[in-house]
């Protein structure tokens, strides 16, 4: 399949790039940037260099492209991630979510391009306290603290301009492995290391992991399944109790603090706080049913081992 991808130099476009590549697609990589034209060159894709926020010149250079498939993996996150100031620092993910989304499914409805594929995540579930993994079909979140009300907005935003698309909508989990900010040179671990990654109010929140390469591998396999709603995530969701102890211990950091939420709130905002306590799962037994995709790294207690090490 002739697939363009959107975001093919971010944390998961590099790792991207070359599976599909060995599963014998052809790839047109997009950037804004020359330099990193030559890497994509380098890597075997064939560079576009665009601006997706440039609907005129994207819808050029995706006709030009005549791709298959056109996958959205654009993101603008920083590396440093301050709950706090979300509403400043997503101000172009946002933009990215909502006109980029726009911009890139018209591109490719006039391409004539079959399949759309793009990024979500899959920790915006509205906590129920039944201890279950969410699945697609449960509720997002009702009311979400004001920091991150324009972001949430903006993660709707783009399922529904996929899904109305008829396309596929890929709910990551929290990336881990190389590039991204959990690795042994990531931000969260540098974090870790100044103890400034505490357990909150005895750690009741619950996380979804992913490793980057899974997310990968689903993405591939999401090419030639049934469009949908997909959560991409590992087989056991992680309490922050036990995954944060277990991060601290594999990047080589001290055994993190505890603090209660007023603390956290104070520090991280209600948001930040919101997910470290009340944060829950998702299941990714539709992924695994209908793409025929098995995460390599079935749970992050053996990924982080392996992966951050
Ligand atoms: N589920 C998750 O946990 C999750 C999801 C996403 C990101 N993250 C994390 O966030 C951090 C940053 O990752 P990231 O992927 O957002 O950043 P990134 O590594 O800087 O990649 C962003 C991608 O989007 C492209 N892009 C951004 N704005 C664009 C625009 N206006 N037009 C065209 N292309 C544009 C970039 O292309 P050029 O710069 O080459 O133009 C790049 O390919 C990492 O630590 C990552 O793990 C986590």
């Amino acid at each position: 399949m002739r697939v363009f991808l959107a975001g093919a130099t971010g944390a998961i476009g590099r790792r991207l790039v070359p599976m599909l590549l060995d599963a014998g697609h052809e790839v047109l990589g997009m950037t804004r940037s020359a330099e990193k034209a030559s890497s994509l060159r380098a890597a075997g894709a064939e560079p576009v260099v665009c601006d997706a926020l440039d609907a005129a010149a994207l819808g050029d250079a995706v006709l030009q492209a005549r791709p298959e498939a056109v996958v959205h993996e654009l993101t603008a996150i920083p590396q440093q991630l301050n709950p706090r100031r979300i509403e400043r620092d997503f101000v172009l993910t946002d933009r990215l979510r909502t006109e980029g989304t726009r911009n890139l499914v018209a591109a490719a409805q006039a391409a004539g391009a079959q399949r759309i594929l793009a990024q979500s995540v899959a920790f915006v579930y509205e906590p129920d306290g039944s201890g279950r993994p969410h699945g697609e079909e449960d509720p997002l979140y009702r009311d979400v603290p004001k920091a991150f009300r324009r972001t949430f907005g903006a993660i709707k935003e783009l399922e529904s301009t996929v899904d109305e698309a008829g396309g596929t909508v890929l709910r990551y989990g929290y990336f881990y492995g190389p590039g991204t900010a959990l690795a042994a040179d990531g931000s969260l671990a540098a974090q870790a290391r100044r103890r400034q990654l505490p357990i909150v109010r005895g750690g009741s929140g619950v996380w979804s992991f992913i490793h980057i390469d899974d997310a990968a591998r689903a993405t591939v396999a999401a090419l030639s399944g049934p469009p949908g709603i997909y959560n991409v995530v590992d087989d056991e969701p992680a309490p922050t109790r036990e995954w944060i102890p277990a991060f601290c211990e594999a990047v080589g950091a001290r055994r993190p603090m505890r603090v209660p939420a007023f603390v956290a709130r104070i520090a991280a905002g209600t948001y930040g706080a919101l997910v470290m306590t009340r944060a829950e799962g998702a299941s990714n037994a539709r992924a695994k049913q209908q793409l025929g995709w098995i995460p390599e790294h079935r749970t992050w207690r053996e990924g982080f081992r392996h992966a951050l090490d």
